[in-house]
Formats: C-alpha cells, sequence, structure tokens
C-alpha cells in the first residue's frame, strides 16, 4: 500500500515523540535510499558545496546549483518532506526571498530553510505569506563562516544565550515549521527545545533537541578528507569504495 505523503505541519506533530531523524540528499539514489529506509525529511542542503561540488564552504553555492540538486532530489518523488536550502545572498530582501524560494518549489522542494535570525525576518515572513513552508537555522551559520572567520560553538556568552531563544521564539512566531540548531551548546539547544512548540532538529548541538540531522556522506563516511568532530560514521563507505576500485583493477589485469 502505498503511504501518503508527509506535510511540514505533520512535522510539527512529531515533536511531542521527538528522535526525529532529518538526513540530506543532493540527488535522485540518495533521496530515494533516505525515502525508503523512512526518514521523515529529506534537506537538500547548501552543504553540496562541501561534499559534492568541491568548493572550500557553502558560500559558493549558487540559486542555479540548489535547483538543479533539488530536482534530481525530486525526481525521486519522496513521501518525505523535501526542504531545499535557500544559498548565500539570495534572500537579502522579501522579494528575493519570495523569488528564490518560489525558484526551489518549482525545482521539486515542499519548503525551503534558510540561516539567521530577528534581522532577516522580514524575508522569512514574506516566504511563509507567500505559501511557502520555512525551516529556521540559528546557532552557527555556516553561510556566516567566512564573515566570523571559523565554525564556533554558539550559546556559551549570556548574550548569545537570550539571542537564540529570542530568535528562536520569533522564527516560531513568524510560522517556521521547524528549527535547525548547529553548533548550539547543549544546555541552550535543551532551553530552546523547551521554549518552542515546534521541533528544533540540532546538528553538534547536544541531545536535547526534538531530532537531529547530519549531512548523510558524513553519516557514511563518504566523504572522507574531513569528518566534524561531533559525527561518529555508521560505516567507512569512502575505504569500501577504495577496495572496490582496486579489486576491480587486480581482475582486469
Ligand atoms: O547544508 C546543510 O546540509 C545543512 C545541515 C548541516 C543542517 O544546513
Amino acid at each position: 500500500m502505498e503511504r501518503s505523503k508527509i506535510a511540514p505541519n505533520d512535522i510539527r506533530a512529531l515533536k511531542a515523540q521527538g528522535g526525529i531523524p532529518v538526513l540530506t540528499a543532493y540527488d535522485y539514489p540518495m533521496t530515494r535510499l533516505l525515502d525508503e529506509a523512512g526518514i521523515p525529511v529529506i534537506l537538500v542542503g547548501d552543504s553540496l558545496g562541501m561534499v559534492v561540488l568541491g568548493y572550500p564552504d557553502t558560500t559558493h553555492v549558487t540559486l542555479e546549483e540548489m535547483e538543479h540538486h533539488v530536482r534530481a532530489a525530486a525526481r525521486a518523488k519522496p513521501r518525505a518532506v523535501l526542504v531545499g536550502d535557500l544559498p548565500y545572498q539570495t534572500y537579502a530582501t522579501p522579494e528575493q526571498a519570495v523569488e528564490s524560494a518560489r525558484r526551489l518549489v518549482a525545482a521539486g522542494a515542499d519548503a525551503v530553510k534558510a540561516e539567521g535570525g530577528w534581522a532577516l525576518l522580514p524575508q522569512f515572513s514574506a516566504i511563509i505569506q507567500a505559501g511557502v513552508p520555512f525551516c529556521g537555522h540559528l546557532g552557527m551559520l555556516p553561510q556566516s563562516v567566512v564573515a566570523e572567520g571559523g565554525y564556533k560553538i554558539k550559546g556559551r556568552r549570556e548574550e548569545e544565550r537570550a539571542a537564540l531563544l529570542a530568535d528562536a521564539i520569533a522564527l516560531e512566531k513568524t510560522g517556521a515549521f521547524a528549527i535547525v540548531l548547529e553548533l548550539v551548546t547543549p544546555i541552550v539547544a535543551g532551553e530552546i527545545r523547551r521554549a518552542v512548540n515546534i521541533p528544533t532538529i540540532g546538528i553538534g548541538s547536544g541531545p536535547d533537541c526534538d531530532g537531529q540531522v547530519l549531512v548523510t556522506p558524513d553519516l557514511l563516511g563518504a566523504f572522507p578528507w574531513f569528518t566534524p568532530k561531533f559525527v561518529q560514521p555508521k560505516v567507512r563507505s569512502a575505504e569500501l569504495s577504495r577496495a572496490a576500485i582496486q579489486l576491480w583493477m587486480e581482475e582486469i589485469k
């Protein structure tokens, strides 16, 4: 029997049960695999830039590249909510944010995600008013890595903690259906989880979140040249691939 499509609003309801798994995909086969495994939210993240396109960080990813990969993922027709990341500098104004969000939806995304808090609420509100489901992203914001001079843990200082809490509450009020918390101290991540009624999806933010998200190549050990400290790969697929390639080379000699 075919199972019905999951809607972003269904994800809100999962807050009560917790343990929401979210993984990234950038193409048809991985989207299909994750969907068949029962992952309810699949993110075409702009981590695409590093783990697929070979850029040093996410600030190089273009909207055209995101559209291309969202289209590929959407061809798997996932039951999961397919979320597309709005890349760097594609949501500088409310008008631009709506235009960019609509392009990802036209490419096949069910929802979009963008980084930031109160300063960008007009953009996020415009996206939601335009009828595009929206997922927030707080804490360490990879699109600000160049400006901030590195990937830094957030929430250690009292002003940061207070700003994160206020941003999360504001995102919920604006209508976000979930919030990614990246590299937030576990204590503050827990405070945010308890302060909002929408799911918090952590990455490197400890266990006190309603769900967890990982970059799938990190989980599968498919990008062996860099693994974030908080990830324990479940398989070393790059090593398995190397061994298979060697084996085949031996065989054809
Ligand atoms: O781009 C991405 O894959 C992300 C996740 C790390 C949350 O934003």
